[in-house]
């Protein structure tokens, strides 16, 4: 049995390691394709494979083709918009995610970056501070509860929208439940950004939720750059120099949204929300179990393309 870690991201060398234990204590055999950089060379690595460990990789149609022993992907992480759903299903490979894992990590970015927001990219300038601001958290999943743990340590005052989650989760957290995305954006200076990159929510934050901010809003985006109206974020930024924009993912557009907005947008230059040593151990070795679970016992919990 042959799992193959493809990751054009790499996982911190401690993540690998992890993993590659818990594949060989099973008797399978590890690779590792790391930082490729052409399609092709991700089309090899897959020919021989059973089971593979991605993360933002793309596993598309071509790919599955050439995957000719694959039975299962799991992505090491909780996005799945990179893994064509029905062409695996069609295939017969189960997809599954590691939902949870990375989560506490990209949390800890949001804040990262919204204290770089208000600190005006620490450039020596007088800033404001989050204590008593208030926070709106777009979608209350794994993530969004730890932005909104992480939040009340900053004294701040939280309100969610998630129409998937029932509304005595969100007040169990402490947090107010929103029941409009209008009113999530009238109402809060701040906004974070948890929703999933599909068909109903992409390009669905644009100019009419943007202009809704209250004044010196900051939109803090470490979902998905597909949920962004990007032009209608230009015309938004444009008519209200005092929004800012902060993203763990690189815009289409980022060169002119720099060149025009200068500091009040910043963007990582790779996602970097799940990058640290703690959530690569967690996600790539909980990635590694679940394939041996699926092999060994048929377990299949998280699969996402049923
Ligand atoms: C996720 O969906 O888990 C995050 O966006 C992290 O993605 P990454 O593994 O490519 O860093």
């Amino acid at each position: 049995m042959k799992v193959l870690v493809a990751t054009e991201k790499p996982f911190a060398a401690v993540a690998v390691n992890g993993i590659r234990q818990v594949i060989e204590d099973a008797g399978y055999k590890l690779a590792l394709l790391e930082k490729y950089a052409s399609k092709q060379e991700l089309l090899n690595a897959v020919a021989d494979a059973d089971a593979i460990i991605i993360r933002s990789d793309i596993v598309d149609q071509e790919v599955l083709d050439a995957a000719k022993n694959l039975k299962i992907v799991v992505r090491a992480g909780a996005g799945y918009d990179n893994i064509d759903l029905e062409a695996s299903k069609a295939k017969g490979v189960v997809a599954q995610n590691t939902p949870g894992q990375n989560s506490n990590a990209v949390a800890e970015l949001v804040f990262g970056m919204t204290v770089m927001a208000v600190r005006n990219m620490y450039n020596g300038t007088s800033g404001t501070e989050l204590k008593g601001k208030k926070l709106g958290i777009h979608a209350f999943g794994q993530v969004g509860r730890n932005v909104a743990r992480i939040a009340k340590g900053f004294e701040m005052e939280v309100s969610a929208l998630d129409p998937y989650c029932p509304d005595e989760v969100i007040t169990a957290a402490g947090v107010t439940p929103i029941h409009s995305v209008e009113e999530l954006y009238s109402g809060n200076q701040f906004v974070s950004l948890h929703i999933p990159a599909t068909a109903e929510t992409k390009k669905s934050v644009g100019y009419d939720l943007i202009t809704r901010l209250p004044k010196n809003g900051v939109l803090i985006n470490t979902a998905r750059k597909e949920v962004i109206d990007e032009e209608g974020l230009a015309k938004a930024l444009e008519e209200r120099p005092d929004i800012k924009y902060v993203a763990d993912i690189k815009p289409d557009t980022a060169e002119e949204l720099k060149a025009k907005f200068g500091d009040r947008v910043f963007f990582t230059p790779k996602k970097m929300g799940a990058q640290t040593a703690e959530a690569n151990i967690n996600a790539g070795i909980a990635a590694a179990h679940q394939i041996v679970a699926f092999f060994r016992d048929g377990i299949n919990r998280f699969q996402v393309n049923k």
